[in-house]
Order: structure tokens, then sequence, then C-alpha cells
């Protein structure tokens, strides 16, 4: 399971929580004062040594870790990159892997033409390129400010 965005770790920690004992979370956060609030929570919970914490760019998390490896991506970081974490999403996932996708409505800007604000531009763009993917099978869901959840082939 990889985890794109670890902020202060409260869904990191969720997650864990729904993995088995052996299971494994790496989440990736490239703040280092968001990073040490999430490891010192880490470390106080049970659910703490499932979790692998990565210091430094995700994209450099994320090239580290070999194709058709991981069974779940969790995109919740810097919203340009969406398209590029989506891209290692389809690489490093198997067949069957899912993909969850947060704020993919960005706070309803999407939807207000034209769009001037930068990370909106950047969510419909990320949106258009998902609804074009034919490796996998897609689903918007309007939960809060959006989810987007992908299955690869
Ligand atoms: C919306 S927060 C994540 C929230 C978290 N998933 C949760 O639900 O509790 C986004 C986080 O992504 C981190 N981030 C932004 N750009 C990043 C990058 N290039 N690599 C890794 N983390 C990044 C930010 O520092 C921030 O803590």
């Amino acid at each position: 399971m990889i985890e794109i965005g670890t902020f202060t770790g409260y869904s990191a920690l969720v997650i864990a929580e729904a993995l088995p004992e052996d299971g494994k979370l790496i989440t990736c956060e490239s703040n280092t004062e968001y990073a040490e609030i999430a490891s010192r929570y880490f470390q106080k919970s049970p659910q703490g040594s499932k979790i692998d914490l990565e210091v430094r760019p995700a994209m450099e998390t994320l090239g580290g870790i070999a194709d058709h490896s991981v069974d779940f991506v969790f995109i919740d970081a810097d919203k340009p990159s969406y398209g590029r974490y989506f891209d290692e999403a389809m690489r490093i996932l198997r067949a069957g892997g899912l993909v969850f996708v947060d704020n993919v409505f960005w706070r309803y800007k999407i939807f207000k033409q034209p769009i001037t604000n930068e990370n909106a531009r950047a969510i419909a763009a990320f949106n258009e390129k998902v609804k074009n993917e034919e490796r996998a099978e897609k689903v918007m869901l309007s939960v809060r400010d959006g989810v987007y959840l992908i299955r690869k082939k």
C-alpha cells in the first residue's frame, strides 16, 4: 500500500488499521515538520509498525518501487503532480489494484468555467486523463471534495 501525502498521519493510521498484521503502508511526505508530527503519532500507535514514512519528494520514493508490486495507492498530495502520481500508480499496481484519489472537485472550482485557479486546472486535466485511461475502470464519487476510485484492469 502506498500513500502520497502524509500530513500529520491521520489517514495513514486509518489505512494501517485496516491492514493485516503483516501488511505494509509506505507513506510519502516531503515536509519535514509534518513528517515529524506524523512520526510521533506512528510511534505512539499500535498500528505504527505497519507504516514506513518516506520523508522526501513522493516521485523519488515511487521511482524506487518495483512494477506490479502493490495493491493500493492513495493520491492526496500536491495537485499539479496528480497526473505523474497516477502514471506511477499504474506502473506499480498489480492487476486489480486500486487507486483512490482525493479532492477531484477541488472545492467545486473545477465546475466554474473558465477555470482560473491553478490547482483546479491541474485537477480538471487529471480528471480528463483518468477518464480517457483505457487500462482502468473508474468511478467518481461526489463525497465531500470528490474522490476518484480507479481499478487497474
Ligand atoms: C492533503 S495533505 C495529506 C493529508 C493526509 N493524506 C490525510 O488525509 O490525513 C497533503 C500533504 O502532501 C504533502 N506533499 C506535497 N507535495 C509533496 C511531494 N511532492 N511529495 C511528498 N509529499 C508532498 C504536503 O506537505 C501535505 O502534508
